[in-house]
């Protein structure tokens, strides 16, 4: 029998008031200006700059445009590390730019790539290591460097989850070569769709600078191989108003991260991420004993009507269609037993207890 509980989906976007957003966008209404690199997209990138204490953040249209144009500025061809436990668009940025993603097995309590296993893939074809940030949890980020600087390797850190992480109080954003972030609906801050790179190079930064723009240096000679990856005017405007209110979205997450983890952690079938330091608590990954559990978890939770996401699942390198096999076995077993409950800045502490008990009584 079906619940009469109103549906809970595993995320919400966290959104400032609608009439700020309408006020804001009286500006581009009265200029024109919609795209372009305008004075909301100029003000979004300064803002992020000062919250984040970063040298420089370049939007763009998502995430995933963020990884290509991070890897067509580093003028990648080969072999590019990287996690099989991640969202296909890792994958796809690496395919899209001619590259071949060569995968590393993860660790299985940080989720991250497994750093003791990076080495053993290098060849003669590698030309980059791209790890992931899973959930927010930072990498081992001294590791990944030490191996990149042995085998001079660029590191693109796929931080699409990552904003809000930090890593020795620095935000996350500011290690590897460029950083890449997604600003989607779905992401801990969002601009709806979103997304940005963050480098400590000038060179690099202004080479992205130019291919987001379709290759154009200042005097509007096209100079690079570029494509149009610019944000929008409206997109900016959503994310400056959403980062006035990101502090109360970080504390409320990890509210909600610690309730969860009180109500389930007794019990025997689950398991969670081991987090490391400097994570933004963006999402409530639960790991089962077995799939099978797992699946009798989602259909109580459907018939309650909870929606939450088999998230990373499948593992990436299952994806025959469109990578060559790969044998990550740590990953597969993982995505097979991985969920991710709701969580966001509205779902309410007796929902999370409803929830938990829910799985905990399975
Ligand atoms: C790990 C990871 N990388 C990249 C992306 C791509 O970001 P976008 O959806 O903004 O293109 C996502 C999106 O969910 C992601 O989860």
């Amino acid at each position: 029998m079906r619940n009469n509980n109103p549906k809970i989906y595993v995320t919400q976007p966290s959104l400032a008031s609608l009439d700020d957003f309408s006020e804001l966008l009286s500006s581009p209404w009265r200029s024109g200006v919609l795209t372009h690199n305008g004075p909301l997209v100029q003000q979004l990138e300064n803002d992020l700059c000062i919250k984040l204490n970063l040298n420089n953040f370049t939007s763009v249209v998502n995430g995933t445009m963020a990884l290509q144009l991070a890897i067509k500025a580093l003028q990648l061809k080969g072999q590019i590390i990287t996690t099989p436990f991640s969202w296909v668009a890792t994958v796809s940025s690496i395919k899209w730019e001619n590259c071949k993603p060569i995968f590393c097995d993860i660790d299985p309590e940080t989720l991250n790539i497994d750093v003791n296993k990076i080495e053993s893939l290098i060849t003669d074809d590698t030309v980059a290591i791209m790890p992931v940030h899973v959930f927010g949890n930072p990498c081992d980020i001294i590791g990944i460097e030490e191996i990149a600087k042995r085998h001079k390797l660029p590191v693109i850190y796929d931080a699409a989850h990552a904003v809000g992480s930090t890593f020795n109080g620095n935000s996350i954003l500011n290690y590897g070569d460029i950083s890449a972030t997604s600003l989607h609906a779905t992401k801990i801050f969002n601009c709806g769709e979103g997304g940005g790179c963050v480098t400590n190079s000038e060179l690099l930064r202004d080479k992205i600078r130019r291919l987001r723009f379709f290759g154009h240096d200042d005097e509007k000679n096209i100079v690079e191989d570029g494509l149009n990856g610019k944000m929008t005017e409206i997109h900016a405007a959503l994310g400056i108003l959403n980062l006035k209110e990101f502090d109360s979205v970080l504390a409320w997450r990890e509210h909600k991260y610690k309730l969860y983890l009180s109500r389930l952690a007794q019990n025997e079938k689950l398991s969670f991420q081991k987090l490391t330091p400097g994570t933004n608590y963006s999402y409530f990954p639960v790991i089962f004993d077995e799939e099978a559990t797992l699946l009798k978890v989602v259909k109580v939770l459907n018939d309650n009507n909870v929606f939450p996401r088999r998230y990373f699942y499948p593992s990436l390198n299952t994806l025959t269609n469109i990578v060559d096999a790969q044998d990550t076995p740590v990953s597969e077993d993982i995505a097979k037993r991985i969920l991710c409950l709701p969580l966001y800045t509205n779902l309410s502490d007796s929902d999370i207890d409803r929830i938990s008990t829910l799985i905990n009584t399975i």
